[in-house]
């Protein structure tokens, strides 16, 4: 069998060490080369040996390139309709300012300085601001800078495109020389804003520096728009008068990089234009037509409609959806391995051909058409709320509804209580079969599956394991071809996550994505699964997505759980709590007051103990999660029946703690526990369904505080039960003077291993 060479060889040298070299180098060779070597008469033992060497090989190079980091891309090009500097500034600045939550310790965009053609004009072309520090720092510094230099803000463009970027820093602190656009040398010939990590970096910018390139940057980015540099005055040196075009210069950028990126460039070769590209991190375009007569729907059903140039249009490219959305619903979502190119008011789209081993080889134009966001500008706004995760905690009766939306069914004609879960339909059968469900996740979404775990055993009957996405990887667990793998996030983008997918497909597993973000790699890369639809989720700390998961896992439970006479009464009961659910919970939000007052108890505690079992063992975790997340307090979930086995040792008058103790099973469990609390001097807030108040705290402890919540199916109570605690996060949060939506070092999205 004749191995060929996938990829063009690395001209650009080594990679970082000797292993990653080799693996690296053979990538794209490694299956081929696995073939061949088992053609030899070697013993069927060191064949499956080899074999299972190479898989393991190829399994560490595909999670080497999933990590990625958290940023945000934004760009704004309008074409054949005046806008003014000043305007062009604020989409920009708003486009941002809707993707901070993907990082936001720097900033950074780049605008034009003249309108005239940069060849002829003696003026410098693009202007490029970065700062430290949030948008409000980078707004605040621009136009400090447009007041000192005399910037002409109510200049016209009639074409014009502005590129912008928010950072999470992973490579390089947070400083302006880090910030993106990365440039391409002091006349920022090329520039570039990165979401992603490139590899290969370091033998890019050895060669690249070997070639004369000085850098400025610590960043794996800056190698991007000085290889385009280099590709740019090659092909100009080679060819004399023929032009490159600005896709061709992206083409050849691309093959030399690793890893994963959504990449926007700009170049004042190729003035008013702009390229996109991807590879694994997400990216989508939004196309607003300005034109009257293309704007009543019939050019969007056009499958040539990107191809149409002379219409005066807007175009937006995103990180997602959120930037976006204000301004246009009709989006493309961007493929790896598409550029796009936006040129003239034409949208061309080349895509590269995906080798059989993975490499980039060949381009092909495509056709695309456009779809249309489901998504409202409302979603978000703030509204009259102060904080994001105000807004969305407040917002769950609402977010519920629209999750079980069309999948419950009650009444009509059909007089049964049943479930519809149309993502999943198809696929029950082969889930019932399995062996084992396995629940995987991060953070937030973990804990939702945690919750939901009885319910799905007790239904479907079959084992229901857990794992944090990072912890199977790191013990590469075993998981097999009979298992069902659930991945739960609401982004849909978390690497741990998405590499535990790749992990799991590979070893042959049914993929399930439970997920926020339709779209979105999980979403697309699992074999079928259920969109939460809990609308767009911008605070850092999760709050409505973690109820929308759970009650998504209960519907996956009745789902795959057979319909017999023995578990009638227990589904319909569950049903009639999911619809009531909304109710329960708009009850609960009446709380808001009693747990600012209890905030304000303990705003100057260093750490929180909650103690939950059972279906609130999650809830426990969760509420933690939460006071640590964005109060910044120490904060410990803790299984209540590990209480006598250690954590019992930190119970005295002062420490706050913190009991679940609604009504099912575990109840008079969990009044044993209090009842030991209470032995312990231990300072108590004891959460209890209505009119439970005196069997979990007698009248005589005078410092037990009591919450009491509505009481509903055991199964959905962490529902119900999470509120009182997400209310307390944020009023601590609110009261201790920390950025609730934004907490300390945390992004919404962890794109990075
Ligand atoms: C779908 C439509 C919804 C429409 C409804 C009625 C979408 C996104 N949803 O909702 O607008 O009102 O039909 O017919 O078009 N999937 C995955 N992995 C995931 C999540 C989903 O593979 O992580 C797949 C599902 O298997 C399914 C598709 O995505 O094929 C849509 O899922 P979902 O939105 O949950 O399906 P419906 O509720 O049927
Ligand atoms: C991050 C977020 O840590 O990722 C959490 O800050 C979230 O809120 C976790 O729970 C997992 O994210 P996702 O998108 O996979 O649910």
């Amino acid at each position: 069998m004749q191995c060929e060479k996938t990829i063009p060889p690395l001209s650009f040298g080594l990679s970082q060490n000797l292993l990653d070299h080799a693996l690296c180098q053979y990538f794209y060779k490694v299956p081929c080369l696995k073939s061949s070597l088992l053609q030899f008469q070697i013993p069927r033992k060191s064949q499956r040996l080899l074999s299972s060497l190479y898989d393991y090989l190829l399994r560490r190079i595909r999670i080497r390139s999933r990590r990625r980091k958290m940023c945000g891309i934004f760009a704004y090009l309008n074409y054949n309709v005046n806008r003014e500097r000043s305007y062009i500034l604020q989409v920009l600045f708003n486009g941002l300012r809707r993707l901070e939550y993907r990082g936001y310790d720097s900033a950074g965009i780049s605008i034009d300085h003249s309108s005239s053609d940069p060849k002829t004009s003696s003026l410098p072309p693009s202007l490029v601001f970065r700062q430290e520090g949030n948008i409000e720092s980078l707004v605040k510094s621009v136009y400090q800078e447009v007041a000192e230099t005399d910037l002409n803000l109510k200049q016209c463009f009639s074409h014009h495109a502005g590129i912008a970027h928010t950072r999470w820093a992973t490579h390089g602190e947070p400083a302006p020389r880090n910030s993106h656009p990365q440039s391409s040398d002091p006349g920022n010939e090329f520039l570039v804003v990165h979401n992603g990590v490139i590899t290969n970096y370091e033998a890019l910018k050895g060669t690249l520096v070997r070639h004369g390139f000085t850098f400025q940057s610590e960043t794996d980015t800056e190698v991007i728009p000085k290889l385009a540099k280099y590709v740019f005055d090659k092909a100009k040196e080679g060819e004399g008068d023929q032009t490159i075009t600005f896709s061709q210069v992206v083409h050849e950028v691309m093959r030399h990089l690793e890893g994963a990126y959504a990449l926007i460039f700009k170049s004042w070769h190729y003035p008013n234009e702009l390229i996109a590209c991807k590879r694994g991190s997400p990216l989508l375009l939004g196309v607003k037509e300005l034109n009257e007569n293309a704007s009543n729907g019939s050019a969007f059903h056009d499958d040539n409609f990107l191809s149409k140039s002379g219409h005066p249009k807007e175009l937006f490219l995103s990180s997602d959806a959120n930037a976006v959305v204000e301004h246009t619903k009709k989006v493309l979502v961007i493929e790896d391995g598409e550029v796009v190119h936006l040129k003239d008011g034409h949208v061309s789209i080349l895509k590269f051909d995906k080798e059989k081993h993975g490499g980039l080889s060949k381009v092909a134009a495509v056709q695309r058409a456009l779809s249309i966001l489901e998504m409202e500008v409302e979603q978000i706004n703030k509204g009259n709320f102060e904080h994001y995760m105000q807004k969305e905690i407040h917002e769950q009766p609402e977010s519920l509804t629209t999750t079980m939306r069309g999948r419950l069914l009650r009444g009509g004609s059909c007089k049964a209580k049943t479930v519809l879960l149309g993502g999943l339909k198809d696929h029950l059968k082969t889930i019932r079969r399995s062996r084992r469900i396995v629940f995987i996740g991060c953070g937030t979404s973990y804990n939702a599956a945690l919750a939901a775990r009885p319910i799905l055993e007790e239904l479907s009957g079959i084992p229901v394991t857990m794992e944090i996405a990072s912890d199977l990887l790191d013990r590469q667990g075993p998981i097999y071809r009979e298992d069902t793998a659930v991945f739960v996030s609401q982004s849909g983008e978390t690497a741990d996550t998405l590499s535990a997918l790749e992990y799991a497909s590979e070893n042959g597993a049914l993929c399930v994505g439970i997920t926020n973000t339709v779209g979105s790699a999980i979403a697309r890369n699992t074999h079928c699964g259920v969109h939460i639809n809990a609308g767009a989720e911008i605070g850092v700390a999760s709050t409505k997505a973690y109820t929308s998961q759970i009650v998504v896992m209960a519907m996956l439970a009745l789902a795959i759980g057979g319909d017999t006479i023995s578990n009638q009464a227990r589904r319909e009961a569950i049903i009639d709590g999911l619809f009531d659910l909304p109710n329960k919970v708009r009850e609960v939000l009446k709380l808001d007051q009693v747990m600012k007052d209890l905030a304000k108890q303990l705003i100057a505690e260093q750490s929180l103990l909650v103690f939950g079992r059972g279906y609130n063992y999650a809830s426990a975790l969760e509420g933690a999660l939460k006071v640590k997340e964005v109060a910044l307090m120490h904060s410990e979930g803790i299984l209540a029946g590990e209480m006598k086995h250690g954590p019992l040792a930190l119970v005295d008058e002062n420490l706050p703690t913190f009991v679940i103790a609604t009504r099912d099973a575990c109840f008079s469990k969990q009044q044993s526990v209090i009842q030991q609390l209470h032995a312990r001097k231990g300072r108590l807030i004891v959460m209890c369904s209505k009119g439970d108040a005196a069997s979990v705290c007698p009248a005589e402890w005078e410092s037990c505080r009591v919450i009491e919540v509505p009481q509903l199916e055991d199964c959905l109570q962490p529902v119900v039960n999470i509120v009182p605690l997400q209310l307390l996060a944020y009023h601590l949060t609110v009261l201790r003077g920390f950025n609730v939506d934004q907490p300390r070092n945390l992004a919404k999205s962890v794109t990075t291993q």
